[in-house]
């Protein structure tokens, strides 16, 4: 049974699109509703794990007995899985993290009348410039591989982790799944990674249904069927479980 097999064991779970701020009021973010995190919270806290929730702002009540941190923008994220790195047994990021942010944050709600010496008027386009953020599996597992000296700096130190990191990634894709799904499994050096084909209307973003394939590590490939999300989370729990040292 998997009633208590994440007993002892301590996870942690990103949820939730980040958002980055433009001015004051405005930001850049995602259509992520958070449902497939905090399900895989739920599921880990049921099976007897103590669960880290790093959550981006979503419209969910926050999971009892689950550990919340609440953040806004993907540098915040990376602080927090930083932070919790360290004695973490699995790590799985479903959050949907933006890959850019504002290279500039406006100290003042940007106005859309600009003052001329001939008098106001309206522009008619306007543009933000965007700097990348970290890719934060992408440094974790360049700091596992150990980051020797010349070699490119990440923002998370790992000063000596107690036991292996189990890591999952997510990938939404509109087009390509299965190509982009297996470069991405490669690059961040992952255990597994779960691909949702997000231009299906029962699965992604804010649905309460998800059809996923799961990528192993070895290369293994297996397509799911449509389910809950509950469900979804049980079957990546599962495939975690035999991995966890
Ligand atoms: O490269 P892509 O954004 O498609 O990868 C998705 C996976 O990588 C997700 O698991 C997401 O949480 C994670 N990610 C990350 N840091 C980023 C962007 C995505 O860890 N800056």
């Amino acid at each position: 049974g998997r009633h208590g097999d994440l007993a002892g064991r301590r996870v942690i779970v990103t949820a939730g699109g980040t958002q980055e701020p433009i001015d004051p009021v405005r930001y850049v973010g995602n259509r992520s509703s958070g449902k497939m995190g905090y399900n895989l919270a739920v599921e880990a806290r049921d099976r007897g794990a103590h669960v880290i929730l790093v959550s981006g702002p979503v419209a969910l009540p926050p999971p009892f007995g689950v550990e919340m941190h609440l953040v806004e923008t993907a540098m915040q994220m990376r602080d927090a899985v930083s932070d919790f790195i360290t004695d973490a047994d699995a790590l799985i990021m479903s959050a949907a993290v933006a890959d850019f942010r504002p290279t500039r944050v406006a100290e003042q709600k940007i106005k859309k009348l600009r003052t001329e010496a001939t008098g106001q008027h309206r522009e008619d386009e306007f543009s933000i410039d965007l700097v990348a953020n970290p890719d934060i599996l992408g440094e974790l597992a360049l700091a596992l591989k150990g980051g020797h000296a010349g070699e490119q700096h990440t923002g998370i130190s790992i000063p000596q982790l107690k036991r292996r990191l189990i890591r999952v990634g997510f990938a939404a894709e509109t087009e390509h799944l299965v190509e982009h799904a297996q470069a991405k499994l490669q690059r961040k050096q992952l255990d597994l990674l779960v691909a949702n084909d997000v231009s299906r209307t029962d699965s992604g973003f804010g649905t309460d249904t998800n059809k996923v394939l799961i990528f192993h590590a070895d290369g293994a490939m297996e397509d799911l069927p449509v389910m809950p999300k509950t469900g979804v989370a049980a079957a990546i729990w599962d495939r975690v479980v035999p991995l966890l040292g």
